[in-house]
């Protein structure tokens, strides 16, 4: 039986619910253009990811992500979505310098940005963190495996828990996180055996992003279902569109209409200007035009 509601807005306790009764389908979103059109087509998830400064701002990696910066894109997205639970990512260094830090900027995506949950990288070793912002009410998404904001620490974007040691400390940290309260934990990178125990363990939705199959939903980042990325896609993307080329081939048609002046043409033009009323206007000293 489908849980989730094809018309009223997701919340935490529905999506809780939907484990083991209905995937849940989340993508990243970072504008209010495309968290409508995202809305619209009924991703029940919309994740503010700090992924925004690679697919954004064009950085190598996640670290240079701010809370300004995060607020200003989470508040655009949650502004345009209608029915997608809309999660705020905390960006590097907002959770773990101290609890109260992490509780005040956590707010931040509530109270500033109209989002409905936060989303936090780590297990035990921010459990502190966390177990603040979920005293707060303010629903924490969990997140391990390949956590992007230790990818210093691992030496790269690597698949995680590869070897049974490094599989139990993920198997852990995801228990510890939901017995914390967290509603939902993404399992990033982690081999799909690993992530299926865990999916079997925990009561809450496991939302995989390369973790196979078993999980509870699944989440892309939008730039790369879309096709908009460069460089070699990661083997967990599914391009489900290539909508480089089409850009690409409308900015070199407009720039050949330009260039050629057939644009604008006279159905793109207004007509009907009293000129001897725009020059008296001119001279009385109003330069500027109203769009009309
Ligand atoms: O920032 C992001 O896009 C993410 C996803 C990869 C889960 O954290």
């Amino acid at each position: 039986m489908a849980s989730l509601s094809e018309t009223s807005p997701v919340t935490v306790p529905s999506l809780i619910a939907a484990k083991g009764r209905e995937p849940i389908a989340m993508m990243t979103a970072y504008d209010a253009t495309t968290a409508a059109l995202l809305d619209a087509a009924g991703l029940d998830v919309l994740l503010v990811g700090d992924s925004a400064e690679m697919t954004v701002y064009g950085r190598q990696n996640t670290l240079s992500a701010t809370m300004d910066s995060m607020v200003r894109h989470a508040a655009a997205v949650s502004g345009a979505a209608k029915r997608a639970l809309v999660v705020g990512d905390m960006p590097f260094l907002s959770y773990q310098t101290s609890a109260s830090e992490a509780v005040a900027n956590a707010g931040r995506f509530l109270s500033q940005a109209g989002c409905t949950a936060v989303k936090v990288e780590g297990g035990r070793r921010v459990l502190a963190a966390v177990e603040a912002i979920l005293a707060a009410d303010i629903p924490v998404m969990g997140h391990v495996g390949l956590t992007p904001q230790s990818y210093r620490k691992f030496g790269g974007f690597k698949v995680q828990g590869r070897e049974g040691a490094a599989a139990r400390e993920i198997l852990k940290d995801a228990a510890a996180l939901s017995e914390a309260g967290c509603f939902a934990i993404v399992l990033e990178c982690v081999p799909e055996d690993l992530a299926s125990e865990i999916t079997r363990a925990i009561p809450v939705p496991t939302i995989g992003i390369g973790a196979g199959s078993s999980c509870d939903g699944q989440v892309l980042v939008f730039h790369d279902v879309m096709g908009l990325s460069s460089g070699v896609a990661p083997r967990f993307v599914r391009r489900y569109a290539n909508l480089a080329p089409i850009i690409q081939e409308a900015a070199r048609a407009f720039t050949r209409d330009v260039k050629s002046r057939s644009f604008p043409g006279k159905e793109e033009s207004y007509s009907g200007a009293k000129l001897s009323a725009v020059s008296f206007q001119l001279s009385a000293g109003g330069t500027r035009a109203r769009r009309p």
